[in-house]
């Protein structure tokens, strides 16, 4: 007998983030029921224009454009509510209801001013020092998680308790401040003009962070939620859930370039502890992956380009690709496609299927260049080491592919892609061993190649 109970998705990045997700987070929530944000903060983003409206969303899983998608945010985020309201507001100014459909675990720890403050401080002690800097998107990710591993963060639920919250402020402000003015130097630091309004002398005051808190607390009331309750009762209802990676494989805390990394798990595994689900319920799971590889911020990088200079292919990435972040607005980095370091993210991932976006984009490129393992140390490997130290010593060995000059702007068959370009997509699934399950031609949604759509495979 076929179960009742809904078919669960899993969506991850399997580079280094910006791969391409939210195209395919909104292409499959048309047929899911829940969308889920498990990990991550205001450090990812997508832009999306609804209604002719620009907005960039950070936090709120895109399934939120699909009326009636409820969306949840779990427990592995870490929530600025800040963020949260500026999102919110734009939405409902292009006319999306949003407050009766997101969800909001109780269990999510708060970034708070000084969050941010900390972390921008600390990337310039880095500086100072002579170390390279993580590049973090200086939005107080770090710092955020470290308060919750440490057990001292302040968490959605404490909004509910105005006392409590004032006492464990007052703590958290006497720890940071600390580290702000003795180690980070902060008094003689210029904080951004996000900040200002929080500080003075280098140290973060409460009195606007409490008052800041507890408007957003009579706010947020109505959208806390035992998030683990409901995405188990959803689920038993027979709703079809999707679970939204953040970043991607190579930023993950534990299994990416450490320490270039963000402070989360962002494999599919934590979509399971990051929304209070049992990992039996994630059914399938996409790696989402650039037919070339982008990476914001410091760290190794084996394929990396010189995407600075005209006329070169990864200037040609650069810039036919738009290579820039919807969060900070930096460049990315640009180099060929990483099928060693694909074949790591298949691993720590399981990866069903593989989407792979912006094909397009190498369009017109007379030859491609493959990474189908390293030299590292003078021994070839064909996996993508563990670690910076490692993965820096790698020179990638390259396979070399002729490209092609049609246009695969807008192609929805398999068929109608240039033969070269169709080779190039099943030599990246034999190296990986994982079959490509979908091609994206372009931004737009309907320009999607499907070879297998993961819900139906996930109620096979
Ligand atoms: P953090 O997440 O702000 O701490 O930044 C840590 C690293 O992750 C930096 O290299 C960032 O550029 C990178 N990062 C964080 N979020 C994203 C994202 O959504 N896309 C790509 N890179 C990201």
């Amino acid at each position: 007998m076929k179960s009742t109970k809904g078919r669960n998705v899993v969506v991850v990045g399997a580079q280094w983030g910006d791969e391409g997700k939210g195209k395919l987070v909104d292409w499959l929530s048309a047929q899911a029921q829940g969308v889920v944000r498990f990990q991550g903060g205001h450090n990812a983003g997508h832009t999306l224009v609804i209604n002719g409206v620009k907005t960039a969303l950070h936090l709120i899983p895109s399934g939120i454009m699909h009326p009636g998608v409820k969306c949840y945010i779990g427990n592995g985020v870490v929530l600025s509510a800040a963020k949260l309201f500026e999102e919110i507001e734009g939405l409902e100014r292009a006319d999306v209801e949003v407050r009766s459909r997101l969800r909001v675990s109780e269990g999510c720890p708060l970034i708070l001013p000084f969050h941010a403050a900390l972390d921008v401080a600390r990337e310039a002690a880095l500086e100072r020092g002579g170390t390279e800097k993580i590049g973090t998107t200086g939005r107080g990710i770090g710092p955020a998680y470290e308060d919750k591993i440490a057990r001292r963060a302040l968490r959605v639920q404490d909004l509910k308790y105005p006392e409590r919250f004032a006492a464990k402020l007052r703590t958290l402000l006497a720890l940071h401040n600390h580290m702000l003015t003795t180690f980070l130097g902060s008094r003689d630091f210029e904080f951004g003009d996000a900040l200002k309004p929080y500080m003075r002398d280098g140290e973060v005051l409460f009195e606007p962070v409490y008052a800041q808190a507890m408007r957003h607390a009579e706010q947020l009331r109505p959208m806390i939620a035992d998030v683990s309750c409901e995405l188990n009762e959803a689920h038993a209802h027979g709703a079809n859930l999707l679970f939204e990676g953040a970043q991607g494989t190579l930023l993950d805390i534990d299994h990416g370039t450490y320490p270039y990394v963000t402070s989360s798990n962002c494999v599919a595994g934590n979509a399971a502890a990051g929304s209070g689900v049992g990992p039996g319920m994630l059914h399938y799971v996409l790696g989402i992956a650039k037919a070339y590889c982008t990476r914001v911020g410091g760290g190794p990088f084996p394929t990396e380009l010189d995407w600075q200079t005209p006329g070169t292919p990864g200037y040609h990435m650069s810039t036919v690709g738009v290579e820039k972040g919807v969060t900070t607005g930096r460049s990315r980095r640009c180099g060929w496609f990483d099928a060693a370091l694909l074949k790591r993210s298949a691993q720590v991932n399981g990866l069903n299927g593989l989407c792979i976006t912006k094909l397009d984009v190498l369009d017109g490129l007379p030859q491609l260049s493959l990474c189908v393992g390293y030299l590292l140390d003078g021994e070839r490997v064909d996996l993508l080491p563990v670690g910076a130290d490692e993965i820096a010593r790698c020179e990638p060995i390259y396979e070399q592919m002729p490209g092609w000059a049609e246009s695969t702007v807008g192609v929805t068959r398999y068929e109608s892609l240039p033969v070269n370009a169709q080779r190039y997509l099943e030599r990246i699934a034999q190296v990986t061993d994982v079959p490509v399950a979908i091609v994206s031609t372009s931004p737009d949604r309907e320009h999607t190649i499907v070879l297998h759509n993961p819900y139906a495979a996930a109620a096979d």
